[in-house]
């Protein structure tokens, strides 16, 4: 059984815990996958979880063109964890955000994936306010099934 940990922080609206839910749908349409969700608003990633995980879906509103403080946190214990090789770097990831009209945040879930040298494997879906629209639904649920793909093979 393959693992995907979806790593997401929401606060305000709930917008991208619903955005978090569709890329959980996507992933589970591939059989064989194990999906685990974890609002970083609500409590940290066990880093024993992070390292079972074959992969990660990352998701974030954008505060301040920025990620919001749980992810950030996320990358933080990551980081730290390879230094004490309990974390295996390169792994695939995805990302997404909620933004309400900016969206210049997603920048720095790429920059800090990069320094923590995951691999993104799909592109990054952007949605403003909840994914509501069905092409911003479609979208959410293709990028976990991108990932539930790459992870698969
Ligand atoms: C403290 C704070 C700062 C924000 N800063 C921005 C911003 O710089 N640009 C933007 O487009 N939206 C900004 N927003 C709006 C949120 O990104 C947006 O409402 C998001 O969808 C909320 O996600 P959530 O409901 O999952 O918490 C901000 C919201 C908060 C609470």
């Amino acid at each position: 059984m393959k693992r995907i940990l979806i790593v997401y922080h929401s606060q305000e609206k709930g917008n991208t815990k619903r955005m978090a839910e569709l890329v959980a749908q996507g992933c589970r349409k591939q059989p064989g996958i194990d999906v685990e969700l974890v609002n970083v608003n609500e409590k940290r990633v066990d880093m024993d979880a992070a390292e079972k995980a074959d992969a990660y879906a990352l998701g974030s509103p954008d505060y301040f063109t920025l990620m919001a403080g749980g992810l950030k946190q996320f990358f933080d214990d990551i980081m730290l964890a390879s230094w004490h090789k309990k974390q295996t770097l390169g792994k695939p990831y995805v990302a997404f955000l909620t933004h309400g009209g900016g969206g210049g945040a997603i920048k720095s879930i790429d920059k800090l994936a990069d320094a923590c040298k995951l691999v993104r494997v799909a592109d990054n879906v952007v949605c403003k306010g909840a994914p509501e629209k069905p092409a911003d639904v479609k979208c959410a649920i293709a990028l976990g099934e991108a990932l539930a793909a790459h992870v698969a093979r």
